[in-house]
């Protein structure tokens, strides 16, 4: 049995990419300088000091990795822009060249017959704002908005369907307050507002959006089941901590309007009139980004609220994450529960494995083939998934662990860019054209 079939027939697959994970070109017509560019080219911060300077050279190459894309029969594309590209210091006039290959790239999608998803903002803000304070300045909330609007202006004619943030979560924790992603910062506790802020911009995106004929839009949340220790009153505890950092910080606000308690507390300097409104504003669907679920045990030391545990007795992809396709169904069918009637249709913006195997990845496969289930599963639990996309078309620069990390059902070649389709991309293209 194919892994698509009993899937509805408007169920959409399809593969999704960052802009500074492929684009290279990090000098190139206007492009201005993201905190990406500064933090990777930092000694140190990267594995190897990995950059994205070229990296998939997709910024001259992208036609063929469009064809790659038909060639593979996918639905949909998801992939994000550049906002130094189009605002090389983050506010005022925008830079023509920026928004022109992002015109290109549309345009290249509908000759392909391919939906066109693009997300706005995948962590690479521009270095002059992250100059005035990045995302613990509210002004930042705007600054994005604004973004939000001018890219709009220019693509909106053809484009209805819109992502605001990529993971705020993942920005916050490793960008703002363990400093393992850019801009690097170790602050802590003290980063929470940078949860906030986010939202504020997410929110006040929405309605820019909104007012230029969006049909669809959607943020994309990384989530996770958070599993206890054990059942110990003080692993339970820790768990629903963790769950309200990791989960309930970004979708409850978005879907309900509410900070959850402790956290609402945390953040009250921060919040100001109007602002859980806005960031309540009406969303169409809801992205979520799943790669596993998450253990999590009472602390054992000060520095935060709960302990990080191995989950053991499952396979482990390339970065060592377990793999549980059941998580996504647990996942997904907890979602449920938790917002009922306020949840939207949700989209899987991404998941997928990184693999050391070069071209004969059917740990791919199974990985791919697995979550697949696990989606048609909880579809027939009565949640609405509209559709799945894999992270990623191609191998890239995977942040902190640079190229070391191979998501791609494409493998890429660094040395000369070189791509071969891998086995999981014939057998994703066997499984849509199966689907028909
Ligand atoms: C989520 C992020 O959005 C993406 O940029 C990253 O490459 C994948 N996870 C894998 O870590």
């Amino acid at each position: 049995m194919g892994s698509l079939d009993g899937f509805p027939t408007w169920f959409e697959v399809g593969v999704s990419t960052a802009a500074y994970q492929i684009e290279g070109a990090a000098t190139e017509d206007g492009r201005g300088v993201s905190i990406w560019d500064t933090f990777a080219h930092t000694p140190g911060r990267t594995l190897a000091g990995d950059t994205g300077d070229v990296a998939c050279d997709y910024y001259h190459r992208f036609a063929e990795d469009l064809d790659l894309m038909a060639g593979l029969g996918v639905d949909a594309y998801r992939f994000s822009l550049s906002w130094p590209r189009i605002q090389p210091d983050g506010r005022g006039k925008p830079n023509p060249l920026g928004l022109d290959f992002y015109d290109r790239l549309v345009d290249g999608l509908l000759d392909r017959d391919i939906a066109i998803v693009p997300t706005l903002f995948h962590w690479d803000l521009p270095q002059a704002l992250e100059d005035d304070g990045g995302w613990l300045n509210r002004e930042t909330s705007k600054r994005f908005a604004e973004y939000a609007g001018i890219v709009a202006d220019r693509l909106g004619d053809r484009v209805r369907r819109w992502i605001t943030l990529n993971e705020p979560i993942v920005h916050m924790a490793q960008g703002y307050a363990f400093g393992s992603h850019a801009p690097g910062k170790s602050l802590g506790f003290e980063a929470l507002p940078v949860a906030h802020h986010q939202l504020l911009g997410h929110g006040l995106a929405v309605q820019e959006l909104r007012s230029r004929g969006a049909a669809e839009i959607m943020i994309t949340n990384n989530c996770t089941p958070v599993w206890p220790a054990s059942a110990d009153e003080a692993d339970e505890a820790a768990a629903m901590v963790y769950d309200a950092f990791h989960n309930r910080l970004f979708n409850d606000p978005v879907l309900l309007g509410t900070y959850p308690d402790f956290l609402a507390a945390l953040l009250e300097p921060v919040i100001q009139d109007g602002d859980m409104e806005t960031i309540r504003t009406p969303i169409d669907t809801l992205g979520i980004n799943y790669y596993n679920p998450t253990k999590v045990g009472a602390p054992t030391q000060d520095e935060l609220p709960f302990d990080m545990k191995q989950i053991d007795g499952v396979p482990t992809t390339a970065f060592g994450w377990p793999v549980v396709p059941d998580g996504l169904h647990e996942l997904l069918t907890g979602l449920k529960t938790t917002y009922g009637d306020a949840l939207p249709p949700i989209y899987i913006t991404e998941n997928g494995c990184s693999t050391d195997d070069l071209i004969e990845d059917q740990f791919r496969i199974d990985y791919l083939d697995g979550h697949l289930g696990a989606v048609k599963r909880a579809i027939a639990a009565g949640v609405d998934v509209r559709g799945y996309f894999v992270w990623s078309l191609l191998d890239n620069f995977e942040w902190a662990e640079g190229y070391s990390q191979r998501f791609g059902l494409v493998r890429v070649d660094f040395d000369t860019q070189e791509r071969t389709p891998k086995a999981s991309y014939h057998w994703l293209a066997a499984q849509l054209r199966e689907r028909g």
